[in-house]
């Protein structure tokens, strides 16, 4: 489908406006220190890059890949990690940076493995929250938006590596 006929859930400017907030109160939970801001690939690149220049604290900026979906829409349960951090967390304040939990499969893993390696503190940012697909409970420190249960595209993220660069958060429609 062409993508200016699917619905939007959200524009830039919504997105925008939320991610300010969210830089405003991150800082302020931080302030004086500095934060090592970890974004999961791909998804969260846009809004890493747009949160990250709202900060007003230090921050050094590290990516990990675990597996996705694919071409599926339903997670499959498994993740795996496919690209490793380049640098130690251990006694950092770490900041994990996600596009959208889902079933909460994905961050449960992430934030138990991270945990491991001793970081001095470990929190999780996302944009969106779909609190309706929970399989593990999951409540992240700081969320964008809680959204209904409906396939969203665009800012970062993607239907079979498709839509990732619309501005505005768009529902696909199975
Ligand atoms: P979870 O493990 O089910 O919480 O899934 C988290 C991951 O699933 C996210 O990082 C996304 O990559 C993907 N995902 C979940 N829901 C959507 C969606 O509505 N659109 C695009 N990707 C999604």
């Amino acid at each position: 489908m062409a993508e200016e006929k699917m619905e939007v859930m959200l524009t830039a400017k919504q997105i925008e406006g939320r991610i300010k907030e969210l830089a405003e109160e991150i800082s302020e939970d931080y302030r004086g220190r500095k934060i090592l801001v970890i974004g999961v690939l791909k998804g969260a690149v846009i809004f890493l890059s747009d949160l990250v220049r709202h900060l007003t604290i230090p921050v050094e900026i590290d990516f990990i890949a675990v597996s996705s979906y694919g071409a599926d829409t339903n997670s499959s349960g498994v993740v795996r990690i496919l690209k490793d951090l380049e640098q130690s967390i251990t006694d950092k304040d770490v900041l994990i940076v996600e596009d959208i939990i889902d079933t909460g499969l994905t961050l449960t893993y992430l934030y138990e493995n991270l945990l491991r390696r001793g970081p001095k503190s470990l929190k999780v940012v996302t944009l969106l929250d779909k609190p309706d697909r929970r399989q593990v409970s999951f409540n992240p420190d700081y969320c964008g938006f809680k959204i209904p249960d409906r396939f969203v595209i665009g800012y970062g993220l993607d239907f079979d590596e498709d839509y990732r660069h619309l501005a505005d958060l768009r529902v696909l429609e199975p």
